[in-house]
């Protein structure tokens, strides 16, 4: 029997870090088992931003490298180029067409990006969230795996396709959105700053934690992390943001509860909490470092895999694509 769909992907811009692997990827890698998965290197977000050719290239692979090496599976799951596959941009259009200004203008990440690239307030910065369905509904997905910061995009995905299901027929399968809880990574905050998100787009690198960090960068990285003044050892979001900040990581890093580390850390410093999560973070991570240094060696491979996804991938989205122009009366 055929299994549902599974779509999620990631903008190759600045550098993978561990908010989204806890927050997305490790549910990709999880929900393999039970999904036909298709996992996206969404170059076409990543250019609503100014890139550097060269770099945008690069750091491709490096991301599929690292898809890879955190555990998604080649030969069991769809790793693709959007741009490989011209379907996006044309679902997009047709989208396009049945979504309100409104809606868009109201999105917090383009009012974030906005203000932030005054210099660069460009059209596909407003219609980002309408391409984001596109890749969603083009495959009839019904899990997107994706960090609490994408929940408004999802929402609107949901309703887009409604709109479209109550006026042509059932055209698109509804999208549930797999979101963790705050608690558990599904919004990893800044090292520095825990008030706001971790991204990877900061201008200082002390804010996170890339995937590609070397263990001494991590364990000065989390030393430096913020704290409070107080010295309990307790997750509270709201009063300790940098404390309840670490027990997450360090409870994503290691697997054990919140509760369980609360228990374990009765009595003890700050100083513990940020040694012992560095030292489950490097843990966690090196083996995924050796894994990418190892794969992106061989850029051939990297592409025969990238090939192979975009031709399973398009074959699933011209289904979907011409259902939905002949229910719209294209010819
Ligand atoms: P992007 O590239 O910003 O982030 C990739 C994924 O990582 C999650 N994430 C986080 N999770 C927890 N804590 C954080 N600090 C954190 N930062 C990022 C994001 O929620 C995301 O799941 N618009 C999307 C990319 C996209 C997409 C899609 C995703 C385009 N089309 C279709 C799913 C389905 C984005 O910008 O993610």
């Amino acid at each position: 029997m055929a299994r549902d769909i599974l779509f999620s992907g990631i903008q190759p811009s600045g550098q993978l870090n561990i908010g989204h692997y806890l927050g997305a990827m490790k549910n990709w890698v999880r929900l393999q088992q039970d999904f036909d998965c298709l996992f996206s290197l969404v170059n076409l977000h990543a250019i609503t931003q100014r890139q550097e050719p060269a770099e945008l290239k690069k750091r491709s692979l490096d991301f599929v490298a690292l898809y890879i090496a955190c555990g998604i599976k080649p030969e069991q799951s769809v790793i693709f180029t959007q741009s490989d596959v011209p379907e996006h941009s044309e679902l997009m259009w047709l989208l396009s067409c049945h979504t309100y200004m409104g809606e868009l203008e109201r999105m917090t990440q383009f009012k974030d990006k906005t203000a932030k690239n005054t210099d660069n307030i460009n059209l596909g910065l407003l219609a980002y969230p309408v391409l984001m369905a596109a890749d969603i509904l083009l495959y009839q997905t019904k899990a997107v795996p994706v960090g609490n910061d994408q929940k408004q995009h999802l929402e609107l995905t949901r309703d887009l396709a409604t709109r479209m299901n109550n006026r042509y027929g059932d055209i698109f399968t509804l999208p549930e959105p797999y979101i963790p809880s705050v608690e558990a990574g599904g919004r990893i905050m800044s090292l520095l700053e825990p008030e706001k998100k971790m991204s990877k787009s900061d201008e200082n690198a002390g804010n996170y934690i890339a995937l590609l960090d070397s263990p001494d960068v991590i364990r000065k990285k989390l030393k430096k992390a913020v704290t409070d003044t107080d010295s309990e050892i307790r997750y509270d979001r709201e009063h300790k943001a940098g404390v309840s900040n670490l027990l997450t990581l360090l409870s994503g890093a290691t697997g054990k509860s919140i509760s369980t580390l609360e228990a374990d850390y009765v009595g003890k410093g700050y100083g513990h909490l940020k040694v012992d999560t560095g030292e489950a973070i490097v843990a966690l991570l090196e083996p995924i470092q050796t894994e990418f240094a190892r794969l992106r060696n061989d850029e051939t491979e990297l592409n025969v895999i990238l090939k192979s996804g975009a031709d399973k991938a398009r074959a699933q989205a011209r289904n979907t694509l011409e259902k939905v122009k002949t229910a719209m009366g294209l010819l």
